[in-house]
């Protein structure tokens, strides 16, 4: 049985004047001990996504079709206060806001120990020691837990929300962007870290990143989110180095890369589709350097491969395709 099944998953915001499609039949499966990344660019609905698997939309958004299944049971079914007791403990969420969850009022320190003594019995001075373990995973002197919010730098803030994000040792991560207050190599190591930690317990993790550099670093799967899509999933060795998708070959082109000295971002020409608007056909064709009529017609099928899948009208011309678009070799030995 796998930790969390997404099946068919979609959801929708309402606006003022229709709807917008922000997650449109999302599948994907993670085990215990899985690192799911899920990359994309601004807008591709990867906050909302994991809004809506741990039910925390806006009123305007709803799960119009599908099932969140965790351990067994359907999330998206649960009450807000049901949902609330598995926080924490079971899931735990790093937001891309996470900054401003710590309460202004109290220590760093006692809101770290607090869930630990309230959730788990942990007597205090074990709550505390901890702590103090999981400071110093993040990179913060143990000293610092005596100290208020206000006295913390925007980074050093981040740092003790991921800790406080591990304290109850999690099932499941859900981490949003969480280090982009930090910079390029406190992020790796804090990641390195946090894997290393969960690889003690068996955790997993869904890590939202912008850098495929990181996911290839990081991750064991990986989930590539286009238009409100997952256009490609899959093991990350499978994704990365063998992509099936022309986007996801694409990518190479499009995110900052953690070595080398180029930092700016490259995009793929063109923008994403207006998901307030019905799609047909592939929602990548405008972009797509290998488009044809076929591809702008109908729902493209999905193709199943080992592990994963993919959407692509020109699924079975993929080695051709893969040669065209010229995937550099270093992208091999990741
Ligand atoms: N509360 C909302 N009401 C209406 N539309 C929304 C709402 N929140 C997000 N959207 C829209 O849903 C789509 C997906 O947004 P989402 O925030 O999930 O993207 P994202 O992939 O997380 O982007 P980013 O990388 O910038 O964080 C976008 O078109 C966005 O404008
Ligand atoms: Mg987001």
């Amino acid at each position: 049985m796998a930790l969390l099944d997404l099946k068919n998953l979609s959801i929708e915001y309402k606006l003022s004047d229709g709807k917008l499609k922000a997650v449109d039949d999302v599948s994907l499966t993670i085990d215990n001990g899985d690192i799911l990344g899920l990359v994309g660019e601004s807008g591709c609905g990867k906050s909302t996504l994991i809004k809506g698997i741990i039910n925390l939309l806006p009123s305007n958004g709803k799960v119009t079709e599908g099932e969140v299944v965790f351990n067994d049971e359907v999330l998206n079914k649960l009450s807000v206060e049901d949902m609330r007791k598995k926080r924490w403990k079971e899931i735990s969420l790093i937001t891309q806001s996470a900054m401003n969850s710590l309460n202004p009022v109290y220590k760093v320190g006692k809101q770290i120990i607090e869930p630990m003594i309230e959730h788990d019995k942990t007597p205090k001075d074990e709550a505390m020691k901890k702590a103090e373990q999981l400071f110093e995973l993040v990179g913060l002197e143990k000293g610092r837990l005596q100290d208020y919010p206000h006295q913390y730098s925007g980074g050093m803030k981040q740092r003790a929300i991921i800790a406080m994000s591990l304290a109850l040792d999690p099932k499941l991560i859900i981490a949003d962007e969480p280090t982009t207050a930090l910079d390029v190599i406190v992020q790796s190591q804090i990641l390195e870290r946090i894997n290393m930690l969960l690889n003690q317990y068996d955790g997993s993790m869904i890590l939202v990143t912008h850098d495929i550099s990181v996911v290839a670093q990081t991750c064991t799967k990986v989930a590539v989110m286009y238009g409100g899509k997952i256009i490609e999933y899959g093991d990350v060795n499978q994704v990365l180095k063998r992509p099936n998708h022309p986007y996801t070959m694409g990518l190479k082109n499009a995110f900052p890369s953690l070595v080398g000295d180029k930092k700016e971002l490259i995009s793929i020409e063109g923008t994403p589709p207006d998901l307030s608007k019905e799609i047909i056909g592939c929602r990548f064709a405008e972009r797509c350097p290998f488009v044809q009529g076929k591809c702008r017609k109908g729902e493209i099928k999905k193709t199943s491969v080992k592990n994963g899948y993919f959407y692509c009208a020109r699924a079975e011309e993929r080695d051709e395709l893969m040669k065209q678009a010229d995937i550099p070799s270093t992208w091999e030995s990741n």
